[in-house]
């Protein structure tokens, strides 16, 4: 159960390295920078769709399954990337992108071209669009239906996404049996496993809001016996983006999905901040249902897509807004489209403690590529392209990510997170730097089991502007406490279980002072963290 104790990272192949002065980044230049994620300290590495498409969605709208797009190298390059990162003892996953393909996979060229087509029945056709009235929209900015008329034959095609992405149907059972296909066919080529795509929107059943139904559940059912049969050790994750009991159903019995996303707890873990309150942290937890012994959550601050605001109330929602995407540009969808250092007003307490968070909550954290670096973002470009820039290696032109004259998008060049201040050979130099410290914190992380294994449980001192819980694995006590607002604060602990105890705190080797009673009084500075061993 290697998942358990990861660290994972989202890597965009995009935007890592360009080895041949295309402008885009490579397989080859990806190679090119192992180096940095074996420098990080990283377990596994996820890497977003690679595939042949037209790119209207960024490689989720996929015209091959069995291929890997051009601009990217050839196969035989991306399996020198997985075999070096092997070596390096890294494990690789790539999206499984099940739900829908583009409309120019060959599948649905022919789908749509007559009724009477044997791939007809691949996608979802209806005479009318008012079936399935109890499904929502997810991309509404550019979508008002989820279904789109297509001339040619005169019906509509259902889709949960973009209208150039069919959905495809589930009920068929070629359409399921090409899916064992094609995870065999990566599996075999030395993938350990999925990020699986938008899983609960397999299935659509009239009067429900097709989501997490039963179907699906079964469907992925028999995905996960055919990986235990056939594939042990390699991993399923589920990108779910539910609410944590829904999410929970991916787990099954420990014979669904080895991993699943913990969306919720993400929009709460920046509004905490806001509030100067764990309130709502403490809240989506306890709403947060017990897991399998073989599952594990994976927890995040960022992503390629838009911050989600699905998961929160209405009002929880304008506020976030309010308070982080001031500026119409800076929304899509429900969501922002920011990175995590412009959230974060590039303070670098606050982007720490957010992290001294991510790598202490259950589950296994995932670092979205650039955050590591405090990258900035660019709310003009198109969609979500704007946390999709460039990683920014060092001060030369185009951040020596590229020779190109003009990259797939441009660099982050403005005065705070241009790539001339912020890049990843200035940050190795600096010993000081967000790098190193990060780095630091997966180092220390990966020495107490407590954080990937152990249980959890808050600890509610009177002052709720202080975050603490307890991990607690064997006879690993890690007590994280955490200042979630801008002054100085005093957290009063029942701690009657560890009098005669000293506390230290693993980040730095400092001892506080011996708990002589069972209260224990700590003062914390604005946006101070501890990771305190007892
Ligand atoms: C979820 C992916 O994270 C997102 O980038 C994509 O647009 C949708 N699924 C549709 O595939």
């Amino acid at each position: 159960m290697w998942y358990k104790t990861a660290i994972f990272y989202e890597l965009y192949p995009r935007a890592f390295m360009d080895s041949n002065a295309d402008g885009v980044g490579d397989f080859k230049g990806l190679l090119s920078k192992i180096d940095h994620l074996v420098d990080l300290g990283v377990d596994c590495v996820w890497i977003t769709p690679f595939y042949p498409s037209p790119l209207r969605d960024d490689g989720y709208d996929i015209s091959d399954y069995f291929s890997v797009h051009p601009d990217l190298g050839t196969l035989e390059d991306l399996k020198a990337v997985i075999d070096r990162l092997h070596e390096y003892g890294i494990k690789v996953v790539a999206d499984l992108v099940m739900n829908h393909t583009s409309d120019q996979h060959p599948w649905f060229i022919e789908s749509r071209s007559s009724r009477d087509n044997p791939k007809r029945d691949w996608y979802v056709w209806s005479d009318s669009d008012q079936k399935y009235r109890g499904t929502r929209v997810i991309f509404i900015d550019t979508h008002d239906s989820n279904w789109t008329y297509d001339e040619t034959t005169g019906q509509y095609y259902w889709h949960r996404f973009y209208d150039h992405q069919p959905d495809l149907n589930f009920d068929n059972p070629e359409v399921r049996a090409v899916m064992f296909e094609i995870m065999d066919f990566w599996l075999q080529l030395g993938l350990d496993g999925f990020r699986a795509d938008a899983v609960p929107y397999l299935f659509e059943r009239e009067g429900t809001n097709s989501e997490n139904l039963k179907e699906t559940h079964d469907f992925l059912k028999a995905i996960r016996a055919h990986i235990d049969k056939n594939w042990p050790g390699k991993i399923l994750l589920a990108e779910a983006n539910q609410w944590p009991k829904d999410t929970r159903a991916y787990f099954g019995d420990d014979d669904e999905f080895h991993m699943g996303f913990h969306f919720p707890v993400m929009p709460r873990l920046y509004m905490a901040l806001k509030q100067k309150s764990r309130r709502s942290i403490v809240e989506i937890m306890e709403m947060t249902p017990e897991i399998p012994p073989g599952a594990q959550w994976c927890v995040f601050l960022r992503n390629h897509d838009e911050l989600t605001l699905e998961m929160v109330t209405l009002e929880e929602r304008e506020y976030m807004w309010e308070q982080y995407a001031p500026e119409r540009r800076m929304r899509l969808n429900l969501g922002i489209r920011r990175r995590l250092a412009p959230l974060m007003d590039n303070d670098r307490s606050r982007i720490e403690l957010l992290n001294a968070e991510l790598f202490t909550l259950p589950g296994s954290p995932i670092i979205y590529y650039g955050d590591e670096i405090g990258m900035g973002d660019n709310i003009w470009l198109f969609d979500r392209n704007g946390v999709r820039t460039p990683m920014q290696w060092d001060d030369s032109p185009n951040a020596g990510f590229s020779a190109a004259a003009k990259t797939y998008e441009p660099v982050i060049d403005d005065e705070v997170f241009g790539y001339k201040k912020v890049n990843v050979q200035a940050q190795k130099a600096d010993p000081d730097s967000l790098l190193n410290t990060l780095k630091h914190m997966i180092r220390v992380r990966k020495q107490y089991k407590a954080f990937g294994l152990g249980t959890f449980a808050f600890c509610l001192p009177d002052n709720d502007a202080v975050l603490a819980y307890m991990r607690a694995y064997e006879n690993e006590r890690l007590f994280c406490v955490f200042n979630l607002s801008d002054s100085e604060e005093t957290a009063v602990f029942e701690m009657s279980e560890f009098v005669g105890k000293t506390p230290v705190n693993v980040l730095t080797g400092a001892s506080l002072p011996v708990i002589q009673q069972a209260n224990y009084s700590l003062t914390l500075a604005p946006y101070a963290y501890y990771w305190l061993r007892i």
